[in-house]
């Protein structure tokens, strides 16, 4: 693939419209497809308005330039001649699939699909297709044209070849591509769980009030949001629904269990900042918790939520989810972590991390606390995991 071959995306909400924007800053002629006509409209309007932003920035040479590189479409057909179709539709298998089979019917044999999911199989969509070898998963975070990092991951039926194309794409859109195999979650959003869930958990045991936790981790983490400011910045709707599917796809491991705190936010329609409540009230004039700046009970809640972190990069190394170096990449660049969970592990040992959790599981005897097998090696080796 290079700068001629025409890319098709699916869906112009918020992922379809920044990956079609990314690609089209890229060199690309994009079409941009969308069942719904007010969809098309909507992000025709917003992409202009950011050419033109990104234009008097310098960031772009010309606006109009970027611009007349896009064909907006309300009828699938459009893509008949694209290279590569990138489908950012509704998180939905069954939807993904009927979409995929269509697309197929369209495109020349040639042309590669992926999908943006965050959270379902890519094996599964693949499936739908007669030629499944030519799809693929590459997951760009959002937004799309701010965050570098994007997930490659094949299906198991992926032709080889196309990892090393689809990441020679990546890097000449100025991405930071990682690839990560079919499992629930990839990288980041598996390795992720426990920032979010570990939080809840001391949150509901009353360890803690949630301004505690989130000044723990950030002031003491060194995170650049707590968790529950950054569940409430997402979206109850988007980070339960998550958990809950990581949950289930792992055939309901505890490491991964929800919270009855977060599911109860949903049900009552407290989304966090979007509808003005979450586990903090954004109402004007409303007065927000403060933290209790105990240094100690600080770092008990930091070390804990930052060693059950350790252990899922690494239990994830352990599974051949991804390579060290992968890893580190993706939480960093994927979430921002302010470094990468092996080199955390490294700099506090292997057998400082490995106390910690095993103290949990001593405390809890809850499966959710064990250590991977891995860590345990690697102190019995003394080894690092970038050394
Ligand atoms: N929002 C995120 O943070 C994020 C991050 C990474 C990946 N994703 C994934 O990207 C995908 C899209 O998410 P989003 O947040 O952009 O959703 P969105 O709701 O903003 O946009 C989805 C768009 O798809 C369109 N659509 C729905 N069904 C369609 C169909 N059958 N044919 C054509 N268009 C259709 C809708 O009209 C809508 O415009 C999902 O799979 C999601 O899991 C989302």
């Amino acid at each position: 693939m290079n700068k001629q071959s025409i890319i098709g995306v699916i869906g112009a909400g918020a992922m379809g419209s920044g990956i079609a924007q990314v690609a089209a800053v890229a060199g690309h002629k994009v079409i941009l497809f969308d069942s719904n006509a007010a969809a098309v409209e909507k992000a025709k309007t917003s992409l202009n308005t950011t050419l033109q932003k990104l234009s008097e920035k310098g960031k772009i040479s010309s606006a109009a330039e970027v611009f007349s590189r896009f064909e907006f479409a309300t009828d699938i057909e459009a893509f008949k001649n694209c290279a590569l179709v990138i489908e950012a539709i509704i998180e939905n298998l069954d939807i993904k699939k009927k979409v995929f089979a269509e697309v197929e019917s369209i495109v020349s044999d040639s042309c590669v699909l992926a999908t943006n999911t965050s959270s379902l199989s890519v094996t599964s969509i693949a499936a739908a297709c007669n030629k499944a070898d030519r799809v693929i998963g590459l997951h760009f975070f959002n937004p799309a044209p701010l965050m570098a990092l994007v997930e490659i991951i094949p299906a198991v039926q992926t032709e080889k070849s196309l990892v090393d194309t689809c990441k020679d794409l990546m890097l000449s859109w100025a991405k930071t591509p990682v690839i990560t195999k079919d499992t629930p979650g990839f990288i980041v959003n598996r390795v992720a769980r426990p920032f979010y869930g570990e939080a809840i958990r001391i949150y509901e045991e009353g360890i803690a009030d949630i301004a505690t936790i989130d000044w723990a981790m950030t002031e003491l983490g060194g995170f650049k949001m707590g968790p529950f400011a950054l569940t409430d910045y997402i979206g109850h709707d988007v980070n339960y629904v998550v958990t809950e599917t990581v949950f289930q796809s792992f055939f309901y491991d505890p490491r991964y269990k929800p919270s009855f705190s977060q599911k109860r936010l949903l049900e009552a329609g407290w989304l966090g900042r979007k509808t003005g409540r979450g586990f903090y009230n954004y109402a004007e004039g409303a007065v927000q918790p403060e933290p209790k700046k105990d240094i100690k009970q600080g770092m008990y809640i930091a070390d804990r939520i930052v060693a059950m972190l350790i252990n899922e990069a690494v239990e994830a190394l352990h599974l051949n989810i991804a390579s060290a170096k992968d890893l580190e990449i993706a939480m960093t660049k994927g979430v921002n972590y302010p470094k990468g969970l092996l080199q955390w592990c490294d700099e506090w040992t292997a057998e400082r991390t490995l106390n910690l959790l095993d103290s949990l599981y001593e405390e809890y005897h809850e499966d959710r606390y064990r250590a991977s097998v891995l860590l345990r090696k690697m102190v019995a080796d003394k080894k690092k995991f970038l050394a």
